[in-house]
């Protein structure tokens, strides 16, 4: 393992949220009114849960301003399937959280969309900490595997793995969108600190590539190999492939 990569392996998934939480918890409470970037899918939701059990317990997340990695595209964030949707409900009401940033799944323009999202981040100043998950392809955000690392901000198709994993929340896998919006590769790596987390079988193989394999836009986490401050915090099995 690298040296600038810290690895936490906890026994089970409500371990490693409680770990994630708890890493989270303490950099807001060094940096209360820092830019933070914010990651959806299943992963991070258990961490999202202790969150909301640390505000009750008096932790103020209340100063952060947040930038998600991605949303879909189209899709209207009143949308159950939106992130903006499941972000308010389950993240930032209940955080107390009202200076919240995510791509505009509704833009006309998609592409501009993109370009002025990216102007927001680069304002708001260096993140303190970016959350990630990651991706059976190694995608991080919808940063999807290709032939070059995408640096900026873009309206990307998913790749079929991506579609195809995500039909699972839906009722209709037929109605996964294909197109997403996705914070680029330089402002994640430019965050003072990443926090990936990683759970279950599924996911060990791709977490060893990506953090011991070789760096390459097939695998577009193995790019955090050249971050500065990277933790990782995975539950057993999906560590279980690191040394
Ligand atoms: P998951 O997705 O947490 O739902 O496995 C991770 C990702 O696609 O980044």
């Amino acid at each position: 393992m690298l040296r600038n990569i810290t690895l936490y392996a906890e026994a089970d998934y409500a371990a490693m949220s409680r770990k994630a939480a708890g890493i989270f918890a303490e950099t807001v409470k060094e940096n209360p009114t820092a830019a933070y970037g914010f990651a959806t899918g299943s992963t991070p939701e258990g961490m999202y849960e202790e969150l909301v059990r640390l505000y009750g317990l008096g932790a103020d997340f209340t100063g952060i301003t947040t930038f998600n990695l991605d949303e879909y595209h189209p899709i209207k964030p009143d949308d159950p399937q939106s992130y903006y949707y499941y972000m308010k409900k389950r993240v930032f009401d209940p955080l107390g959280i009202r200076k919240f940033n995510l791509p505009d799944g509704t833009a006309p323009d998609p592409s501009a969309e993109c370009i002025a999202y990216e102007h927001k981040l680069a304002n708001a100043g260096e993140m303190a900490m970016q959350i990630l998950g990651i991706g059976n392809n190694g995608h991080i955000g919808f940063n999807e595997p290709s032939d070059t690392f995408a640096c900026q901000a873009g309206y990307v198709p998913l790749a079929a793995d991506t579609i195809s994993a995500n039909s699972r929340f839906f009722e209709d896998p037929g109605m996964v969108p294909r197109n997403a919006l996705t914070m680029g590769l330089h402002a994640i790596m430019m965050a003072k600190r990443i926090l990936l987390l990683a759970s279950g079988e599924g996911k060990a193989q791709i977490l060893a590539q990506a953090l011991t394999g070789p760096i390459t836009p097939q695998v577009p986490a193995s790019i955090l190999q050249l971050h500065p401050c990277v933790t990782v915090v995975a539950d057993k099995s999906a560590a279980s492939l690191l040394k």
